[in-house]
C-alpha cells in the first residue's frame, strides 16, 4: 500500500526527480500526460509514473498536487485544477486536497492562485518554491535533494513527507515561501546576467584576456562565478525569462522599487536575446553545451548582436 498519492504536474526534470523520490519512498506518483508528446508518456511509464486521462481523475485520486511547470504557465495550471477540482466530489474522499505551487513565481502571482481556492474549503492550497537542483540518488544509497520552503496557512498533514521532501514551513503568509525563493534566485542569476554583458563587451574591446588576468588577480571567486554562470546559462535562458519578470514583480510589488528601479525587467530581456537573438539559443549548441567556454559565449553573443544590428540598420 503506498503512504500517499502525488499527483506531479509536469514530469520535467524537476517533476521527474521529485517523482523517484517520493516513489523510492513508497508513494504512488500520477500525472495527467493526456495530450503531451509519446516521449513525455513514455518517460512517466519508464519511472513508475502513473498516467491519468483528465485532470478530474488526477484530482480524485491524488492526495497532494504539486503543480511544478514553467513559471509562464503556474496561473494557467492552477486554473485548470481548479476547473478539475469544481467537478470533484469531495464526499467520496476523507481528506481535504492539498495543491502545492512550487513554482518559480512571484509572491503577487501566488496570491492570484491562493484567490482560486477560496470558495473551495477542500483544497488547501500551499505556496512554495524550489531552491537547489532536482533530487538525485547519491552513489552511497542517499538522496542529495533541493530545499523546499512552504508558506500559508495550511501546513502538510504527512510529517514523513514532509522530511522526505525536504520542506520547511516557513510562515502563515502566502508568498513567503516564492518570496524566499525570488530573492534567492535573483542573486545567481542577475550576476549571471553582469557577466554576460561583462564578457561580451570585454570580447568587444579585445581585453577579454585582461579581463580574466585581472579578476584572477583582484576578484577570484568572481570569475570563477561569472564562467560557470555564462557556460551553464545557454540551455535555460528561455524558461529564465518569464522567471526574471517574476522577480521584477516580486522587487516592485513586495519590495517597493518604481519602474525605473527594476532592473530585472532589463535582465528578463538579456535571457531573452540569449534564448532568441544569438546561436546560444539553438539546439546545436545544447548539444555542444558540456565544451562551451566563457569565451565561446562571449563570441555568439556578440555575434548575435552583430546580426541584430544589421537587421536595423
Ligand atoms: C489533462 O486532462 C484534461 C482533461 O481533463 C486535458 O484536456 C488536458 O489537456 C490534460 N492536460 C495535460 C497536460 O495532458
Ligand atoms: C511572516 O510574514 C509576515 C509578512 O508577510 C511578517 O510580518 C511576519 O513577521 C512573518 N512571521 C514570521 C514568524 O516570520
Amino acid at each position: 500500500m503506498a503512504l500517499a498519492t502525488l499527483g506531479i504536474i509536469s514530469i520535467g526534470d524537476m517533476g521527474l526527480g521529485i517523482a523517484r523520490l517520493a516513489i523510492a519512498n513508497n508513494y504512488k506518483v500520477i500525472t495527467n500526460a493526456s495530450d503531451r508528446s509519446q516521449a513525455t508518456q513514455d518517460r512517466a511509464k519508464r519511472n513508475s509514473i502513473a498516467l491519468v486521462d483528465t485532470d478530474i481523475d488526477l484530482c480524485n485520486q491524488a492526495d497532494y498536487v504539486l503543480s511544478i511547470v514553467p513559471p509562464r504557465d503556474a496561473i494557467a495550471t492552477a486554473q485548470r485544477i481548479a476547473k478539475a477540482v469544481s467537478h470533484t466530489n469531495f464526499n467520496s474522499r476523507p481528506n481535504p486536497l492539498y495543491f502545492l505551487d512550487l513554482n518559480a513565481i512571484s509572491p503577487k502571482s501566488s496570491r492570484e492562485i491562493d484567490s482560486l481556492f477560496t470558495h473551495t474549503p477542500q483544497i488547501h492550497f500551499i505556496d512554495g518554491g524550489i531552491i537547489g537542483g532536482p533530487p538525485s540518488l547519491k552513489q552511497d544509497g542517499t538522496w542529495s535533494k533541493p530545499s523546499i520552503p512552504l508558506s500559508g496557512p495550511h501546513t502538510l498533514p504527512s510529517t514523513h513527507l514532509a522530511t522526505l521532501l525536504n520542506t520547511r514551513h516557513i510562515n502563515s503568509t502566502i508568498g513567503s515561501a516564492t518570496g524566499l525563493k525570488m530573492c534567492f534566485a535573483s542573486l545567481s542569476k542577475g550576476f549571471t546576467a553582469l557577466a554576460i554583458q561583462s564578457f561580451t563587451t570585454a570580447q568587444n574591446l579585445g581585453v577579454l584576456d585582461e579581463l580574466r588576468t585581472h579578476l584572477d588577480e583582484y576578484a577570484p571567486s568572481t570569475r570563477t562565478k561569472a564562467e560557470k554562470g555564462l557556460t551553464g546559462m545557454p540551455p535555460k535562458a528561455y524558461r529564465w525569462v518569464a522567471e526574471m519578470e517574476e522577480i521584477a514583480e516580486t522587487f516592485e510589488a513586495d519590495g517597493g522599487f518604481n519602474d525605473a528601479e527594476s532592473i530585472f525587467r532589463s535582465v528578463a530581456r538579456v535571457y531573452e536575446f540569449v534564448a532568441d537573438g544569438t546561436e546560444l539559443g539553438k539546439e546545436t549548441v545544447e548539444g555542444r553545451k558540456r565544451g562551451l567556454t566563457a569565451e565561446d559565449v562571449a563570441v555568439l553573443m556578440r555575434e548575435g548582436a552583430e546580426k541584430r544590428k544589421v537587421k536595423t540598420d
